[in-house]
């Protein structure tokens, strides 16, 4: 079949599709663990899914703002301002989307396009390729190292900055290696985009779960910074809500106005029954013991999940400090072993466990473990692969 050169290189989600996969083979009565999937696995707290009940209940069912119900972006405002030292103010600056991957559709499509260069700092979530080629710009991948837990600097980035640099991806702590920007690493970077007119877009979705400390440093804790930067959030990880389908995109106003334009011409809005559940968890008292509780839990997997895989030879697996993936190097000494897709291939065939090859994230030679995964799942999982390792 014929398609438009809008989707000329266009390839499903990695992530997902092994997933799907995944799924697939389960249902066909395999012994399958799935520790490929990038979600947390409980379940929706209770005072969201009431949020929305009760909004069904009161007859909030008609066409959503475009841009998102007061409650839900009055509360963003009120959530920034209470987790991070210099927040914007205005509701205005807020555009609620179907999720973090809307609204870095929407960003992209309205900031970038043809002859623009996007820095994506590698390892990256797989999808930031992929929308920046969909607005037609060139996605340029800045390397980061393994030994020095993926630290990006602003040298990395000038190396890779030319006149069409127009945008630049943050995306702290990362999927899929859980590494963490200190405050000052972000303060030089946004300094640096700001002097050569880079949008910043930092997507967020991970900030509530780091396990050192509070919450993992946010655009909006640098004070002195430049107008051009986004900061992305959403229900999926830190609230467990990726089903409900909320995100946000929080910046200038001017240009959430035009996302939400381009939003309002796509999807019109986020479901408004999600939206108000959304706006229920941020506004509910028991907002931070509900994170914290979840926090408490995956850091807990995140370490005996770490114990379960060290000393596997040619598997070098460090202790991320965020998000809910470990990020495992293969190879021995420095010799990384690059085709980490046939080593996903094969565990997921000979031994049923699921990971996402280093392919997908743009640094072959590594696998990613989703660690949020129930405690005796993962610990089954350590031991195919240790066995398969043991046995190559
Ligand atoms: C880094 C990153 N950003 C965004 C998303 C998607 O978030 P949402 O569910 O809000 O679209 C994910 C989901 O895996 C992610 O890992």
């Amino acid at each position: 079949m014929r398609f438009s050169n809008n989707v000329a290189s266009l390839t499903p989600s990695a992530t997902l599709a092994i997933t799907a996969r995944a799924k697939k083979m389960r249902a066909e009565g395999q012994s399958i663990i799935d520790l490929s999937a990038g979600e947390p696995s409980f379940p929706t707290p209770e005072v969201a899914a009431e949020g929305a009940a009760a909004s069904v209940r009161a007859g909030r069912t008609g066409y959503p703002p475009t841009p998102g119900v007061p409650e839900l972006r009055e509360g963003v405002v009120r959530y920034l301002g209470e987790t991070s030292a210099h927040a914007p103010e205005d509701p205005a600056g807020v555009l609620v989307s179907a999720g973090v991957k809307q609204g870095l559709f929407n960003l992209c499509f309205c900031l970038f396009g043809e002859g623009d260069e996007v820095l994506v700092p590698a390892p990256f979530w797989t999808s930031y390729l992929a929308v920046v080629e969909l607005a037609r710009a060139r996605p340029v991948t800045v390397h980061t190292d393994f030994d020095d837990g993926f630290a990006l600097t602003v040298e990395r980035l000038e190396a890779q900055r030319t006149e069409n640099t127009r945008g630049l991806f943050l995306n702290s702590p990362s999927n899929p290696s859980g590494a963490v920007m200190d405050l000052a690493a972000l303060e030089e970077i946004c300094a640096w985009a700001g002097e050569h007119g880079i949008w910043v877009l930092s997507d967020e979705i991970y900030r509530r779960l780091h396990y050192d400390g509070g919450p993992a440093p946010s655009v909006f804790d640098v004070k002195d910074r430049p107008d051009h930067i986004v900061s992305l959030d959403g229900m999926s990880k830190a609230f467990s809500m990726p089903g409900w389908r909320i995100g946000w995109s929080v910046g200038p106003p001017d240009l959430i106005r035009k996302a939400s334009a381009l939003q309002s011409q796509t999807t019109s809005a986020a479901a408004g029954p999600s939206q108000y559940a959304a706006a229920a968890a941020l506004a509910s008292e028991g907002r931070e013991t509900i994170i914290g509780d979840f926090r408490r839990i995956l850091d807990r997997r995140r370490r005996a999940a770490h114990a379960a895989l060290q000393g596997i030879p040619g598997f070098d697996v460090p202790l991320p400090p965020g998000a809910i993936y470990l990020y495992g190097r293969l190879g021995s000494g420095d010799a990384t072993d690059s085709d980490s897709a046939a080593v996903a291939e094969s565990l997921l065939v000979e031994t049923g466990v699921a990971t996402v090859p280093g392919e997908a994230f743009g640094t072959p030679g590594y696998l990613r473990l989703n660690f949020s995964v129930e405690d005796e799942m993962f610990a089954e999982g350590a031991d195919r692969i240790r066995a398969w390792f043991g046995s190559r």
